[in-house]
């Protein structure tokens, strides 16, 4: 209901060019960790080879999965994660009721809890991914202890962002950036242990959000028809990694993202989109057209504009 990438039945990777690309990243780029998500990567046919094929190259290994799967289809994964620092990270949107309505499956609570439990169980490391909806807080923070009595490793949250079907469903949010910051430290102070951390999601680094996202530097996501794209969310195409070489793509991509800075509290304080905008490159787009006044964008746009290009 709310998959900013309104995913479903797509194309899929061809196998061999699959390994081939890997073979690109880890050998060529020097890339030391992949993650593999969609989609849905538990439904991609050749995940357990790929896995296999990364962990004999050492490479650490993620998968970012809503755990719906069989038990034999869980079994044959879990046990190809073998490197030491592999993990798989496991959407949970909130107790039963709520996330098989936001999943749209009845069982969706029950195989992603015996995912996770198969994972614990194998010595996979699990992360937990919770995006912040309309779930009360109260609801969050029996969903912390219940994560931590069941040995996840981490719980990190994100906020709904208003993106493909998260539009079309008008699904309303009760949360944004702002108030989820101050909630993360409260659940932190109740539950954090040695063994259990709440997060916020990377993509939510105070650390780093108001220099850049990420987008096309320290993410470049590749879809099924091996177009690059710089973020999740940008739809734009910034090259075909079977046409050209990978290093190629990001020698472009990073020529294009040179000084493009993402919306801070200097340029969008005064904006009532800042919350939403804070941080993403993909959301300013978005919400920019919702202002009559962009300060973001007026001061981007010559930099912005050769991504823009690449859009068209
Ligand atoms: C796109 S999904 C892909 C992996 C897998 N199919 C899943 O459901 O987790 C990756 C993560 O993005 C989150 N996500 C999807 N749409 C979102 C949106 N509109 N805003 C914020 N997070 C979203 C999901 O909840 C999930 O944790
Ligand atoms: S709409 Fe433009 S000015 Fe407003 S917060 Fe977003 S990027 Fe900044």
């Amino acid at each position: 209901m709310h998959c900013y990438l309104d995913a479903a039945d797509g194309p899929m990777m061809d196998y061999r060019s699959a390994v081939s690309l890997v073979d690109e990243i880890v050998d060529v780029i020097g890339v030391q960790g992949i993650q593999l998500t969609g989609g849905e990567p538990l439904g991609y046919p050749y995940l357990v080879e790929l896995i296999e094929h990364l962990e004999q190259k050492y490479t650490q290994v993620s998968i970012a999965t809503s755990g719906y799967a069989s038990d034999a289809v869980a079994t044959r994964v879990l046990s190809a994660l073998s490197g030491p620092m592999d993990l798989v990270q496991v959407s949970i949107d909130g107790f039963e009721g709520y996330h098989n309505k936001i999943r749209g499956r009845k069982d969706a609570f029950t195989r992603a809890l015996a995912f996770i439990d198969l994972a614990i169980c194998k010595g996979v490391k699990v992360s937990v991914a919770t995006t912040l909806i309309s779930q009360t807080e109260a609801e969050i923070a029996s969903l912390c202890e219940s994560m931590r009595a069941r040995r996840v490793s981490v719980l990190r949250f994100g906020v709904l962002l208003q993106e493909g079907r998260a539009t079309s469903s008008h699904l309303g949010t009760s949360w944004s950036e702002g108030s989820m910051r101050p909630l993360i430290e409260r659940l932190k102070s109740k539950f954090d242990t040695d063994d259990f951390r709440i997060e916020a999601l990377e993509t939510h680094d105070l650390s780093t959000i108001d220099h850049a996202c990420g987008t096309g530097i320290k993410m470049m996501v590749i879809d099924p028809d091996f177009n690059a794209r710089p973020c999740p969310m940008l739809m734009c195409k910034l090259g075909n990694v079977i046409d050209e070489p990978l290093m190629a793509v990001v020698r472009k991509t990073n020529t294009l993202m040179k000084g493009v800075s993402t919306p801070c509290e200097a340029t969008c304080g005064q904006c009532s989109n800042f919350s939403a905008c804070r941080g993403y490159i993909a959301a300013a787009l978005t919400n920019r057209d919702s202002t009559s006044n962009c300060l973001w964008f007026e001061m981007q746009e010559k930099r912005i504009q050769r991504l823009l290009d690449v859009v068209a």
